[in-house]
């Protein structure tokens, strides 16, 4: 075949797409009742908005951005995250302006050049999650609540809710400088990633996936030891919140996320069944990237849901069953196509899926292809039916014929399907 998609992305099919809107169905209302309002920024965003942003040693900006310069030689990228274009949007438009807290939400593809496999691709998206303005732990806890009740509102109910803290500038440089020094010394035996992550950025060391570095951070310092006072308190307190909700949840202390705009709060949802990709939501607090992208000194907490990761989980646990016509028109004869085509326009009309046959064939073909679409219900009128002015409807699970009177058969069907 000479076009294919490429790889890594892929084309939800309409076998597909049904659970994909009701996932968004059921999200957006959701978010409607936390009051969360929807925002669409572009998928094309200036390069040093996300190397700035999410961090110039992450894996995202140091390898998997689609990255190009335009015909005037601008340095562009195909988003790989919604956080940072949000906060731009966020800080462009002075939102804050607006209502000192904002609850905002988008939802879209993303793009990271990851070696494609199952859970992973290079296309991919996100439903994500922001919250601005407030810094305090009650935040944490409803942005957590809210994603771990759009779990359980989709119906995915085998998952579990990791937290973590990662501190803040005032306590975590202490924190790396120990963990750089902890790792010094088996600097050979990490990956070629590592070694440099030892350097530059230690915490990237406790993401990686290599066998060794895994062993070797199993016994490297971990945070809550360096957490200062104030983040202590904050993160008790989050836990305090998640008790009262009664929201169950395991503390990992490796859990610092692949993007460097986190202080505090982080949190992931994590599955057994995707392989090695075990998060379907993750997200944090990000109290400096206002700032650091230019705006005022706001706080701000978020998450974003893998919406390819969602619908596979969901698929494997409740398969969905495909939709199936109200009802199938077989007209047989001449004289009745004006009148079964007028019909079915106006069941459309009341939302009804209502099909006929085009091809004006037998009812023995009539009856096979409404039995292939599925149809509940089919709807039977010959010349004899003309006459008598009288249709016959067939309830296709149970047999069942009835007749439909002409003159208000599209009431009468309105009440029936
Ligand atoms: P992230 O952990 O990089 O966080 O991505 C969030 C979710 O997107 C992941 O848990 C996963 O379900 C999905 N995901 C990521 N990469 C892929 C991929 N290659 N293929 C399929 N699914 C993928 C963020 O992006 C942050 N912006 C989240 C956030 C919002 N933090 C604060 N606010």
């Amino acid at each position: 075949m000479e076009f294919t998609a490429l790889k890594g992305f892929k084309d939800v099919l309409p076998t597909e797409s049904a659970r994909w809107q009701e996932i968004e169905t059921i999200v957006r209302g959701l978010f409607s009742a936390y009051g969360y309002r929807e925002i669409k920024t572009p998928v094309l965003e200036k390069t040093a908005l996300f190397s700035r942003g999410i961090g110039q040693e992450t894996d995202i900006v140091s390898k998997e951005m689609y990255s190009f310069k335009d015909v005037k030689g601008r340095g562009l990228t195909m988003r790989p995250e919604a956080t940072a274009s949000v906060v731009r949007a966020y800080i462009q438009h002075r939102l804050y302006q607006q209502y000192p807290i904002q609850k905002l939400y988008a939802v879209g593809p993303m793009f990271r050049h990851e070696r494609p496999q199952k859970g992973r691709f290079r296309q991919f998206h996100q439903i994500d999650v922001e919250l601005f303005g407030d810094p305090g732990p009650m935040s944490d806890a409803e942005m957590i609540s809210l994603a771990v009740c759009l779990f359980e509102t989709v119906g995915l109910t085998d998952v579990s809710l990791h937290i973590n803290s990662l501190g803040c500038p005032d306590c975590r440089p202490n924190f790396k400088e120990q963990l750089k020094s902890y790792l010094a010394d088996k600097t050979a035996s990490l990956c070629a990633d590592c070694q440099k992550r030892a350097q530059l950025n230690p915490l990237r060391v406790f993401d990686c996936k290599v066998e060794t570095c895994k062993s070797i951070v199993q016994n490297a310092p971990t945070i809550p030891t360096f957490l200062c006072g104030n983040c202590e308190e904050h993160f008790g307190s989050l836990k305090a919140y998640l008790r009262a909700l009664d929201i169950p949840f395991e503390e990992n202390h490796r859990l610092v996320r692949g993007l460097d705009y986190y202080n505090r709060t982080t949190f992931e949802i994590q599955t057994e069944h995707l392989g090695a990709q075990n998060a379907v939501a993750g997200g944090g607090r990000y109290d400096g990237l206002v700032k650091t992208l230019g705006g005022p000194n706001h706080p701000a907490i978020g998450f974003a849901v893998g919406v390819e990761r969602l619908v596979a989980l969901l698929e494997a646990s409740k398969p969905m069953e495909p939709r199936k016509p109200n009802l199938f028109i077989a007209a047989l004869g001449d004289n009745v196509g004006p009148l079964t085509f007028q019909w079915m326009a106006a069941l459309r009309k009341l939302g009804l899926w209502v099909e006929l046959d085009y091809g004006g064939k037998g009812l023995k073909s009539q009856m096979k292809k409404a039995n292939r679409l599925g149809a509940q219900n089919v709807l039977m009128v010959g010349d004899d039916e003309a006459a008598a002015e009288k249709a016959i409807l067939r309830d296709m699970n149970t047999g069942e014929q009835t007749d439909v009177d002409f003159r208000d058969l599209v009431s009468t069907l309105k009440d029936i399907l």
